[in-house]
């Protein structure tokens, strides 16, 4: 069965924040965040073939003023989302907008049909790992070495049963608390 997003209209908007689709246009600005927030940032040809599996991977860009301020991906795996990419811009940090991108990701991963989701985050990476507990996700292991480039080790997260009625619940009532002041279209998926 194939799977394809119908729907790649705008998703969430709040206080001039805007959450859309990756386009190839907006790479030359994603690159320039990698380079910023990671120590081994991604290749514009994983990008390319990141966006190339559109039916099984899904990207974001959060858009303030007409800047790409951050973006998100994930990669569906039968009933599992894992998250493969979330920053946002240095310069845009800490004004909700790994938020925004996290509420987007989810609730299209519970359009999707998925029921749980994953990532890996350094050890060291206490903000992202806050970021994600405020998501309902929970430490459940580590991968030693993960990151070779320093040899750090990667938590693995989980965020179990997202398609229940609790879960989307508590993920609302989130994104109200911080003032997200979010209008969603629902995302839809084809399955053909
Ligand atoms: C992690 C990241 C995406 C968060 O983006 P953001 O837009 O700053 O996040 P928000 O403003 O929505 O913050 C949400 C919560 O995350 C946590 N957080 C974010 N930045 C933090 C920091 N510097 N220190 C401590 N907690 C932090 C807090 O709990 C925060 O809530 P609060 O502001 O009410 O305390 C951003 O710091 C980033 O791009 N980091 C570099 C890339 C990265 O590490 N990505 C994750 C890879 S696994």
């Amino acid at each position: 069965m194939v799977i394809k997003a119908i729907d790649e209209g705008s998703s969430i908007a709040s206080q001039g924040l805007r959450i859309a689709p990756m386009r190839k246009r907006d790479l030359p600005q994603i690159q320039q965040i990698e380079k910023q927030v990671y120590p081994k940032p991604w290749s514009l040809g994983v990008f390319l073939s990141e966006l190339a599996h559109h039916k099984e991977r899904s990207y974001s860009v959060a858009i303030q003023n007409g800047l790409v301020a951050g973006y998100s991906g994930v990669m569906y795996v039968l009933e599992d989302a894992h998250i493969t990419n979330i920053a946002v811009d240095p310069a845009f940090q800490r004004q909700n907008i790994g938020s925004a991108l996290m509420y987007s990701l989810v609730m299209e991963a519970i359009d999707y049909g998925a029921k749980n989701m994953t990532l890996e985050v350094r050890v060291s990476n206490n903000s992202a790992q806050r970021l994600y507990q405020n998501f309902g996700f929970m430490p459940v292991g580590v991968r030693k070495g993960y990151y070779q480039e320093n040899n750090e080790d990667a938590i693995i997260m989980w965020a179990y049963d997202i398609d229940l009625r609790e879960y989307r619940d508590k993920i609302e009532f989130l994104a109200q608390n911080r003032g997200l002041n979010i209008r969603r279209k629902r995302h839809r998926w084809a399955r053909f």
